[in-house]
């Protein structure tokens, strides 16, 4: 029998519980405590899905991503996206479907200022040259190009630059880290600003 209860309003909403297991992750050293998956569709309607770094952007679930990724117009264009956080490290994980909203652009060119020198290069070549994803001749030809890219000075984020909130409206969280061995399994929904909890066969 489908089980319909509903939990009040959860205080704190799973988001904030996210936020602090991927803390507890990171201090347990957990290699996955700063990515996520985010799952879109194609033009053609395959899924694609790939590892992208979960930022926290002024207490917003973040990602920053290039906008001549093909990946651009699929998160342009979704009327949602698929988010999982794996945490192997304290045997948990999230799944989130996820509303986007962009970041403002000075918040992106700030953050892009702490990127390391090769990314750097790389979004300026996306600009100037070769979109991301597009196919060259061998990896030397693009070594070169990299190389030879032209920067401006000083050194600035490229308007291709992007980051995209994630904001989250439903939540599940399984947390295989249990005695019994029974999996718990929460299903968090936000209504009208309020977060409801359920909990789920695992
Ligand atoms: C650990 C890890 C972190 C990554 N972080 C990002 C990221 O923050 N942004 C990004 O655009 N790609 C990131 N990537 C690369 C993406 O997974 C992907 O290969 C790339 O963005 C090209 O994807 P596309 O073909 O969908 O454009 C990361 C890959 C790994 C393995």
């Amino acid at each position: 029998m489908r089980d319909t209860r509903d939990i009040p309003p959860t205080t704190p909403d799973p988001i904030t519980w996210l936020r602090e297991d991927r803390a507890r992750a990171q201090t347990a050293r957990d290699p996955c405590a700063g990515l996520c998956t985010v799952a879109t569709v194609d033009a053609e309607g395959h899924p694609q899905a790939r590892t992208l770094v979960l930022r926290d952007v002024n207490g917003r679930l973040a990602v920053f991503l290039n906008r001549t990724s093909p990946k651009w117009i699929e998160f342009d264009q979704a009327p949602s996206v698929a988010v999982v956080v794996w945490l192997p490290v304290l045997n948990l994980q999230y799944r989130l479907r996820c509303r986007i909203e962009p970041v403002p652009d000075a918040l992106v060119a700030a953050s892009w200022q702490l990127r390391p020198s090769a990314p750097k290069r790389l979004d300026w070549l996306y600009t100037a040259t070769l979109a991301q994803g597009s196919v060259v001749r061998d990896r030397a030809h693009l070594l070169e190009a990299l190389e030879s890219v032209p920067l401006p000075d000083p050194l600035v984020a490229p308007p291709t630059a992007a980051g995209l909130y994630l904001d989250a409206f439903t939540v599940d969280r399984l947390d295989l880290a249990q005695p019994d061995g029974v999996h718990d399994r929460r299903h968090f929904e936000r209504r009208e600003g309020d977060w409801h909890e359920r909990i789920r066969v695992p």
